[in-house]
């Protein structure tokens, strides 16, 4: 079949500050999926794109080529509105286990298609994976099923869904092209789109853990992806979120399936907490469910007793233990002072070197590993006192992560906390 355009053509038009035309977008996407423009081209299209931009309109239009790559999921039959919620990333963000239950006890459906990690950032499907017997693959009609009954499902997403950005996330992965805003956005929005959800929250992480590590890169992120949502019907909000530091006490699959049933269960740590109340409380007012008191299904089991059903749903058992990790070693404290920074990259980089992570996609994972947090900024340490617990099944670990770890606290004498995890919010 001969081709409309020549794909050097439209690399040398980006390269060149140049704006792409809808249908070399349209052509260029859908070339890309059949395998007719090589990677080496589309590397060097997405790196031109790093460093030049694209317009409001290619944006627009390239989100929709990858929409465009697969199939469209459609909820309305079922007899709840439905809410979303997709992170930009961070090391310690365990927040949808906790708040697809959370969320569903108010009556509206939860399908939370989730992926694996790559790189120091984990992925949900690895931490649910640390549940004996759980299942991430479902069919349609299972999925359409448990959010009929259970009404939160966190599963894998079909390989029909954006089928052109499960191909570039993984070059962008392995190019350094992934940090560019019009690439970021378009990858999560074509999926979120092509899912059908009603509406739709977006946690977007700020700070040294995060893709975005100022607060204006993330608000021009925020500003682009609320955009997109809301101009393809999808009601959509940000919340712009703090990722200096990792979230809660864990940073590991089991371990963070352990944290998540502490905040099931009433407790967990404060900031853990705070986010998923947060989050569940802007995905119910955007499904029209304001004034809740999210709090109290914390507290007295109703978010629990979903999570045991969504378990159950997909033939885990919620009550089989998690695994723990046959080997540890501590990371202590240098001096007397309080903590005034820890640096989430580094507690990332040290739980993936453990075997909580993976480098290439194919690779297995261990879900035992990971860094336990002892100390947190705002708390006060003596020299000698652990401040992080190292897990894995392989020893011979403890060396790199450790490295890793040698530089990723500051003590100091005073710390002023933050008022809110929260640093901003956009509808
Ligand atoms: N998550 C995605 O799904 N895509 C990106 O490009 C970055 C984060």
């Amino acid at each position: 079949m001969s081709e409309p355009f020549d794909v050097v053509d439209v690399i040398r038009t980006k390269r060149d500050r140049g704006r792409l035309s809808g249908e070399q977008i349209d052509w260029v996407v859908d070339a890309y999926t059949r395998g007719v423009v090589a990677d080496e081209q589309m590397s060097a299209l997405t790196m031109a794109i790093f460093l030049n931009g694209m317009s409001r309109e290619e944006i627009h239009r390239w989100t929709h080529a990858m929409i465009d790559s697969g199939e469209r999921m459609d909820f309305s039959a079922l007899p709840y509105p439905t809410a979303d919620k997709h992170s930009t990333g961070g090391v310690g963000d365990k927040i949808t286990l906790p708040l697809a239950p959370l969320v569903a006890v108010f009556d509206v459906a939860v399908p939370q298609l989730s992926g694996r990690g790559l790189g120091h950032t984990g992925g949900t499907l690895d931490k649910m994976e640390a549940i004996p017997g759980w299942r991430a693959d479902l069919s349609e009609r299972e999925l359409m099923d448990q959010l009929a009954t259970v009404r939160a499902v966190i599963c894998a997403a079909g390989a029909s869904l954006a089928p052109a950005d499960k191909k570039l996330y993984a070059l962008r992965d392995i190019t350094s092209t992934v940090e560019a805003i019009p690439l970021i956005a378009s990858s999560i929005m074509s999926k979120k789109i092509a899912e059908g959800t009603d509406s739709l929250v977006l946690d977007v992480k700020v700070g040294s853990g995060a893709f975005m590590k100022d607060l204006d890169q993330a608000r021009e992120l925020a500003r682009v992806m609320v955009e997109l949502g809301s101009d393809a019907g999808v009601r959509t909000r940000a919340l712009l979120t703090d990722m200096d530091a990792p979230l809660g006490r864990t940073a590991g699959n089991a371990l963070e399936v352990a944290e998540s049933l502490d905040v099931l269960s009433g407790g967990g740590p404060a900031d853990v907490v705070e986010l998923t109340c947060e989050l569940a409380r802007e995905m119910l007012a955007a499904a029209g469910k304001d004034d809740v008191d999210v709090e109290a299904a914390l507290q007295d089991g109703r978010a629990m007793d979903v999570w045991r059903d969504m378990i159950r749903a997909q033939g885990g058992d919620p009550d089989a233990p998690l695994p723990v990790a046959p080997e540890t070693s501590d990371v202590r404290a240098s001096r007397d002072g309080v903590i005034t920074h820890m640096d989430a990259l580094a507690v990332g980089v040290a739980a993936w070197r453990l075997g909580a992570g993976r480098a290439r996609k194919e690779d297995p994972v261990q879900a035992e590993a990971g860094v336990e947090i002892h100390a947190k900024p705002g708390d006060r340490v003596r020299a000698g006192e652990p401040i992080f617990t190292m897990h894995t099944a392989t020893p011979e670990r403890f060396a790199r992560a450790e490295q890793a770890l040698a530089d990723a606290v500051e003590i100091g004498e005073t710390y002023s906390a933050r008022p809110s995890i929260v640093l901003d919010r956009m509808r």
